[in-house]
């Protein structure tokens, strides 16, 4: 059976009125423009998952309960990848994204992964715990992180932007992040890259 090429674009807010979508589907196309991937943005707004309704562990396989759990774990396990794409709250990630983490275990497991932030700083905060999270799910991260500041405008008074426009700066690096990600798909990482990706991810632990 061939293996599935997808890359789920994960969005981490579910906030009215956010700005996640436009960034999402900027780095989707830019993500279409420079691998041969294909990409789906996950919004979790469709994924009801309510926090606590299973009893059982995820790491220790107790099959899950609900519908919607099991409906999220098939999707999770068939993405060939994932990319979050997620502003920072109060220094963290948002919530809803921790919850829809929490919600499996093994599905996540050896993932090639990349993660994509934003805020007033760029998130980089919030990109260091969704690194130290991923690390404890085994998930391959890629070692280029992008972070996209926003503008005070676009935080406070909630004015349009276009990222083709604003955010081109952070392009290259976004590139850089879906091609590591692409090699991993692919299995075309160099293996002393490999291991050094493994290092980082013992090390992150701590
Ligand atoms: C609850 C909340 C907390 C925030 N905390 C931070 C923060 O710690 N650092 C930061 O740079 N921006 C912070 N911001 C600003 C967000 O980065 C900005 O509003 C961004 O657009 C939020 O993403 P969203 O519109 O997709 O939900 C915060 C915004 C919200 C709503």
């Amino acid at each position: 059976m061939q293996q599935s090429k997808d890359v789920f674009l994960i969005m981490g807010s579910t906030r009215m009125g956010r700005n996640c979508p436009a960034i999402t589907s900027w780095v989707a196309e830019i993500g279409k423009g420079c691998t041969d991937l294909s990409y789906e943005i996950i919004d979790l707004c469709n994924w009801h998952l309510p926090m606590d309704d299973e009893d059982g562990l995820p790491a220790l396989r107790t099959p899950y309960r609900r519908e919607h759990t099991r409906a999220w774990s098939g999707k999770v396990a068939s993405a060939a990848a994932v990319v979050f794409v997620t502003p920072q709250y109060n220094w963290g990630y948002p919530a809803v994204l921790k919850n829809s983490l929490d919600h499996l275990y093994h599905e996540w497991r050896d993932k090639p992964t990349a993660i994509v932030t934003y805020g007033g700083h760029g998130g980089t905060r919030c990109a260091k715990q969704l690194r130290q999270v991923a690390a404890s799910l085994k998930m391959s991260v890629v070692s280029t992180s992008p972070t996209i500041t926003l503008s005070d405008a676009v935080i406070r008074e909630n004015a349009p932007f276009i990222p083709d426009r604003e955010f081109l700066q952070y392009k290259p690096k976004i590139q850089s992040a879906l091609r590591e990600l692409a090699d991993k798909v692919h299995g075309r990482e160099h293996p002393a890259k490999r291991l050094l990706g493994e290092a980082r991810r013992l090390l992150s632990a701590f």
